[in-house]
């Protein structure tokens, strides 16, 4: 099977949305794009059709964030996602990285080379939207 892989190549808002629909996770079409936008990313796809994508935030010297790495269902377990995880940590080699896993996923993220962080924190995405600043 030939993976076709390509970085920060144009991308509609559709197409994400069907990779993110494919293993039952939603987002808002345009915000989405915009949020690629202000991203690195890898994408994969077969016969033209995007499968997978994993993306990353950085500031090229000393942090980045990974995020988003999804490959739809009938494309997993042949090395993608992997594959894709190697080249955003190629690109930004010598860097620190930081993701966040959702349930069942650590053991993915271990293979790629990954350790449980001893003393990181994060805020909610919800919290910080209704987050009252003053009263901190
Ligand atoms: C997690 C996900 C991206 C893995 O994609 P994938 O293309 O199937 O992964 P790969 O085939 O590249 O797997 C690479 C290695 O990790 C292992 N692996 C894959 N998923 C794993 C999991 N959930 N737990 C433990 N190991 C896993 C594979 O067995 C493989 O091991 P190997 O190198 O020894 O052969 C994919 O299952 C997915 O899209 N899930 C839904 C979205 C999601 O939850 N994304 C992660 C958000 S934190």
């Amino acid at each position: 099977m030939k993976i076709v892989y390509k970085t920060n190549n144009v991308l509609t808002g559709e197409e994400i949305i069907y990779v993110f629909n494919s293993v039952g996770w939603n987002k808002n079409p345009e915000n989405i794009v915009d949020a690629f936008l202000n991203s690195y990313y890898v994408t994969a796809y077969h016969n033209d059709t995007l499968i997978g994508f994993a993306r990353a935030i950085s500031d090229g010297h000393y942090y980045t964030g990974i995020y988003d790495v999804i490959v739809t269902l009938q494309y997993q377990k042949k090395g993608i996602a992997k594959e894709m995880m190697k080249m955003l940590l190629d690109k930004f080699k010598g860097t620190y990285f930081f993701l966040s896993y959702t349930a069942g996923n650590q053991g993915f993220y271990q293979k790629c080379g990954f350790e449980n962080l001893p003393n990181g924190m994060w805020m909610d995405r919800e919290k910080s939207f209704n987050l009252n600043i003053d009263n901190l």
